[in-house]
């Protein structure tokens, strides 16, 4: 599997689908206010449709550069900003293990629930803190390792290998013997409004490529960076997931890199 069957794949699933504004703009205020971003150059890894990149252009950065490897998924976003009358981003297909920016180019970096698409994540972090300035900060959104990792990714690496045009219907047939399930444990936030079951479980057991880590792994691997963590949370908050762990960290001042 590789990086342009993950593009490819996101050029089918959530090309059009943008997550809620108003529930993704309180989340991300969990992370950064406006004055801390005022000003300021950043960059969106693996952007998607595009919602964070809008978020932090409305709250005052400078200029906003989302990429992505998917060119359906930046279709939707440069449409978004658009439509927000944005003129601070920018949007283009990047491969996040290659970026072609120079080092300590943002203050600020963005990747959420990116890395573990690549097929090389810690390579891809280390890409990005290249590029983060000194007194930067990162944002990194990573799938968690859990006890049944193992038993999803069973279902998941059999599931890929099915036909490519088999893959909307067996999500399909996977929503409706799934959906008294997730109405039963999982009450489906407002926030959720136009994103489908099968759709989930399309991005969930169907992507080429996903890895899963603990939070300690990636702790130990920004700590051994020289980064200093500022926030930790153990579970997304957007959308009530708990598939997520975030962590925001600090590059320091005079970085040895
Ligand atoms: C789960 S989506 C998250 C999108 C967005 N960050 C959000 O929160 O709405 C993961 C994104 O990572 C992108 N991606 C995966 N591998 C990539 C790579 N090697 N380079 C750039 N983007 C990549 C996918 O195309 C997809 O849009």
């Amino acid at each position: 599997m590789n990086k342009e069957q993950v593009g490819r794949f996101y050029d089918v699933v959530w090309t059009e689908y943008v997550p809620e504004y108003e529930s993704s703009e309180k989340h991300w205020a969990l992370f950064f206010a406006p004055k801390e971003v005022r000003g300021k150059s950043v960059l969106d890894g693996g952007c998607g449709t595009g919602i964070f990149s809008v978020i932090f252009a409305r709250n005052g950065a400078a200029k906003v550069t989302g990429i992505d490897i998917s060119p359906g998924s930046l279709e939707t976003a440069r449409s978004l900003a658009e439509r927000f009358g944005l003129k601070n981003t920018e949007f283009r297909r990047e491969d996040m293990l290659h970026l072609p920016f120079s080092p300590d180019s943002f203050d600020i970096i963005w990747a959420w629930g990116s890395v573990h698409h690549t097929t090389d994540p810690f390579g891809a972090i280390a890409g990005l803190l290249r590029l983060l300035k000194p007194g930067g900060s990162i944002l990194l959104a990573v799938y968690k390792k859990t006890k049944v990792t193992f038993l999803h990714e069973a279902v998941r690496r059999t599931l890929i290998r099915t036909p490519r045009w088999s893959w909307t219907a067996l999500s399909k047939v996977m929503a409706f013997f799934l959906a008294p399930v997730v109405f039963l444990f999982k009450r489906r936030e407002k926030s959720r409004k136009g994103e489908k079951l099968e759709e989930l479980i399309l991005d969930w057991y169907f992507v080429p490529i996903r890895h899963h880590y603990t939070p300690e792994e990636i702790r130990a691997y920004l700590e051994g960076k020289g980064l200093t963590i500022e926030k930790f949370l153990p579970a997304s908050g957007r959308f009530d997931s708990s598939s997520n762990f975030i962590f925001k960290a600090r590059k320091p001042a005079s970085a040895g890199r």
